[in-house]
C-alpha cells in the first residue's frame, strides 16, 4: 500500500466502522484493508477506473464535485499535488460534517503536508498532527464552527487570453494546468499557423481546452475530441468550449485507454515530462500507442521543453519529425504517419 494508506491504517480504529469520506484516494487496497464505511471522491480517472472494480458505484465519484454524501462520521484527505487543490477539496468536504466530527488530512512530508495546520485551522481550532511515519504525516481538526455552503463559482477563474487571431475565453479552476494563464509551450504551438487536416481531432491531455478551442476556430473542416485524466479539466474544457461556442466532445480517459477509432491528427501539449530529463518512457509508450489512433497520413504535433529527446521516438514509432517553432525552451514538433 501507498505510505499515506499505511499511515491510515496505524489509525485503523479511528475509522473502522465509521461512515468515512475519502477524498484523492491512493489506486491500492486500504478501503479493503481498512474496514470503515467508505464513500469515495476522486477528480482522476485512473484512480476511479481502478477502484470500481472493488466499490460499489454509489460509494465511488469521479467527478469536479463532491457528492453530498449524508450523515458521515469523518472525512479524510489524501494531500494533492497542488495547494490549491487541497484547499478546493476541503472547502466541499467540511460543509458535509457536522460540528465536532473529524476532518483528517494525510500527506507526504515533500507532497506538501506541512502546511496541513495552515489549510485545517480554518474549519476548527487547534489542528493536531497524530501520526507521523514513512515520511507522512496525518493530521485532524474538529469541525468547530459554521462552514459556509460550497460555490462553484468562487472557485473558478474566467481568463481572457489574447490570441493574434481571435481572443479565447477560458474557464479554469485550481490544480488545472497553467490555472488561470496561456502556457509559454501551449502559446507556441497556438502560433503555428499550418492548418490541420480535416476531419477528427484528438486534443489529448486538453487541460482547460485551449488548444481545441483555437484550433477548432482556424480549422472548421475538423472535428475535435478532448481527453483528460482530470475531472476538473475536464469540466473546464467543457465549460471553455461552451463559452466560445465551440461545439466538440470531451471525456475522460487514462492516456489513450478510452481513444477508440483513428484521427486525422493528433494535437497535444503532452503531460509525460516527470522532471527527470532522461525519463522519456511514459513519453515512448505513447508515441508507441498513438500510432494506432492516426489515420494514414494523419499528423502528430505537439509541443514539448526542447530539451527532451523526443524526435528519435517520434521518429522510431510515427515518422519523419519536423521541428514547426521553437524558441529557447520549447519546441513545436510535427510527424504525419505513413500513407
Ligand atoms: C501540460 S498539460 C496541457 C493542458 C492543455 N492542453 C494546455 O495546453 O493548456 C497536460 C494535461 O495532461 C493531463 N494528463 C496527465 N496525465 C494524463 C493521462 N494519463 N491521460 C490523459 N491526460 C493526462 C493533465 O491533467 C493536463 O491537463
Amino acid at each position: 500500500m501507498d505510505n499515506t494508506s499505511q499511515i491510515l491504517e496505524r489509525s485503523a480504529e479511528a475509522f473502522a466502522g465509521q461512515r468515512v469520506l475519502l477524498v484523492n484516494p491512493v489506486l491500492d487496497s486500504l478501503c479493503n484493508v481498512l474496514q470503515a464505511k467508505w464513500r469515495l471522491w476522486t477528480w482522476d480517472f485512473a484512480v476511479w477506473r481502478g477502484l470500481s472494480t472493488s466499490l460499489e458505484a454509489d460509494a465511488l465519484a469521479f467527478s469536479h464535485l463532491c457528492p453530498e454524501y449524508e450523515e458521515l462520521d469523518a472525512a479524510i484527505l489524501v494531500m494533492p499535488k497542488a495547494i490549491e487543490r487541497a484547499e478546493y477539496a476541503l472547502a466541499q468536504m467540511a460543509p458535509l460534517l457536522a460540528a465536532g466530527k473529524p476532518l483528517f488530512l494525510v500527506g507526504e512530508k515533500k507532497g506538501g503536508i506541512t502546511r496541513a495546520e495552515r489549510l485545517l485551522e480554518r474549519y476548527g481550532a487547534a489542528p493536531e498532527k497524530l501520526d507521523s511515519a514513512r515520511h507522512c504525516q496525518l493530521w485532524r481538526v474538529q469541525i468547530d464552527r459554521p462552514v459556509p455552503a460550497f460555490d462553484l463559482a468562487e472557485w473558478t477563474r474566467h481568463v481572457v487570453i489574447e490570441l493574434p487571431d481571435q481572443t479565447v475565453e477560458l474557464v479554469s479552476l485550481p490544480g488545472v494546468f497553467s490555472h488561470g494563464r496561456l502556457d509559454e509551450g501551449s502559446e507556441l504551438l497556438l502560433e503555428e499557423t499550418a492548418s490541420l487536416p480535416r476531419g477528427r481531432v484528438l486534443d489529448f491531455g486538453c487541460g482547460a481546452g485551449v488548444l481545441a478551442t483555437a484550433l477548432a476556430r482556424r480549422n472548421p473542416d475538423a472535428r475535435f475530441e478532448l481527453v483528460d485524466v482530470d475531472a476538473l479539466a475536464l469540466y473546464c474544457a467543457q465549460e471553455t468550449l461552451r463559452l466560445n461556442s465551440i461545439d466538440a466532445d470531451v471525456y475522460a480517459s487514462d492516456g489513450l485507454s478510452e481513444v477508440h477509432g483513428r484521427y486525422a491528427a493528433v494535437v497535444s501539449n503532452p503531460p509525460f515530462h516527470t522532471g527527470i530529463r532522461h525519463d522519456t518512457s511514459i513519453a515512448e509508450g505513447f508515441f508507441n500507442q498513438v500510432t494506432r489512433n492516426l489515420l494514414p497520413k494523419g499528423e502528430l504535433r505537439i509541443v514539448a521543453n526542447g530539451f527532451l529527446r523526443y524526435p528519435p521516438l517520434i521518429e522510431s514509432h510515427i515518422g519523419p519529425c519536423e521541428v514547426l517553432r521553437e524558441n529557447t525552451r520549447f519546441k513545436v514538433y510535427s510527424a504525419v504517419a505513413p500513407g
